[in-house]
């Protein structure tokens, strides 16, 4: 097995969905500039959603045309419906011919569809369909969110077979990578095993990603479980920002220097750049917590 680990980072956009202040493009440019000079090649950098529910994002578009590009670094957009796609491509527009990559999301629970995209699982999956289509047909990336994978703030505990269902019919699009979320960072290593046990009949491991937030303070110990299960990519927040704005208590994605460090140990090679990982942090926690 592969002792290559990917880290995919998320927290331009998981991590500053969550802030109470709105953070300005220059700040963001600035993070995701220290990320890329920290090695990080996939990057999240932001989300086309309705600014009357993540108004955080609001300026996702400015953020994209003041980036640098490069065919090696992977900007990712998270998009929900056909206008955030619109809202993409035109942002897109004006950058460089570079494929890009968007990420689209569902839930395994109908409490969090609702919460989080006013809609139900099964509407959620029909609603990623033509955004798919047409993001392939734009010769864009694709890559899809399955989450409350263990558990759902609305609805309790989530059963793997919920969980792989969900992945199987998302998979049935498209063939994308899926990255698993344990969105308010309640499971445990014996049930993330479970979980991608059962996932991993309908997806192989080699498509997955484990998106672990670490509010039960798990998300490190959940990431071994799902090494062992064979899987080598991760979503992580530098400076461990992050939660969602509509999964009560799920603040902190696991952070991007505790799991590379991890992962050193254990024998793994990310790649990054320790030290220019921790400069990125330090932006990144200038960003936290300020009303
Ligand atoms: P809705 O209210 O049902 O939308 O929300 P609608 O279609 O009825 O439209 C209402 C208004 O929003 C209209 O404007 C639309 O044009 C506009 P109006 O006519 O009233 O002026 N609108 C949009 N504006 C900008 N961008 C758009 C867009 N779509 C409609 N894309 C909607 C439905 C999907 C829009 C809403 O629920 C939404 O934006 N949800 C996103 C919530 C979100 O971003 N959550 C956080 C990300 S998910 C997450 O963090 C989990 C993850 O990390 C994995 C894990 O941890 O598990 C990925
Ligand atoms: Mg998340």
């Amino acid at each position: 097995m592969s002792a290559q680990v990917r880290l995919y980072e998320v927290g331009p956009r998981d991590g500053l969905q969550n802030e109470q202040r709105i953070i300005s493009v220059e700040h963001k440019i600035g993070l995701i500039r220290a990320l890329v000079a920290a090695g990080l090649r996939d990057i999240e950098v932001g989300s086309c959603v309705s600014v009357n529910w993540v108004p955080q994002m609001a300026n996702t578009d400015q953020v994209l045309a003041g980036l640098d590009y490069k065919a090696d670094v992977n900007f990712a957009v998270l998009i929900p419906n056909m206008r955030g796609f619109e809202d993409w491509r035109i942002a897109r527009a004006a950058l460089p011919r570079i494929p890009g990559e968007i990420a689209v999301f569902v839930a395994t629970s109908e409490g969090f569809s609702k919460a989080n995209l006013n809609c139900t699982v099964a509407e959620s999956l029909e609603r990623v369909r033509p955004v798919v289509e047409a993001a392939l047909a734009e010769g864009a990336k694709v890559r899809g969110y399955v989450s409350c994978v263990t558990d759902c703030p609305y609805d309790g505990p989530t059963t793997p077979e919920a969980v792989a269902d969900v992945a199987a019919r998302l998979t049935e699009i498209s063939e994308m990578p899926v990255s698993l979320g344990d969105t308010i960072g309640k499971g445990t290593p014996e049930r993330v095993l479970a979980m991608l046990r059962a996932v991993k009949r309908h997806v192989p491991a080699e498509r997955l990603a484990g998106h672990f937030h670490d509010t039960g303070g798990r998300a490190l110990a959940n990431i071994e479980a799902a090494l062992d299960e064979g899987l080598r990519v991760f979503d992580t927040a530098v400076g461990g920002l992050g939660g969602c704005p509509y999964a009560p208590g799920a603040p902190g994605n696991v952070a991007t220097e505790a799991v590379m460090d991890r992962l050193a140990e254990l024998g793994y090679v990310t790649g990054l750049d320790r030290a220019a990982i921790g400069r990125a942090a330090t932006i990144a926690k200038s960003m936290r917590g300020r009303a």
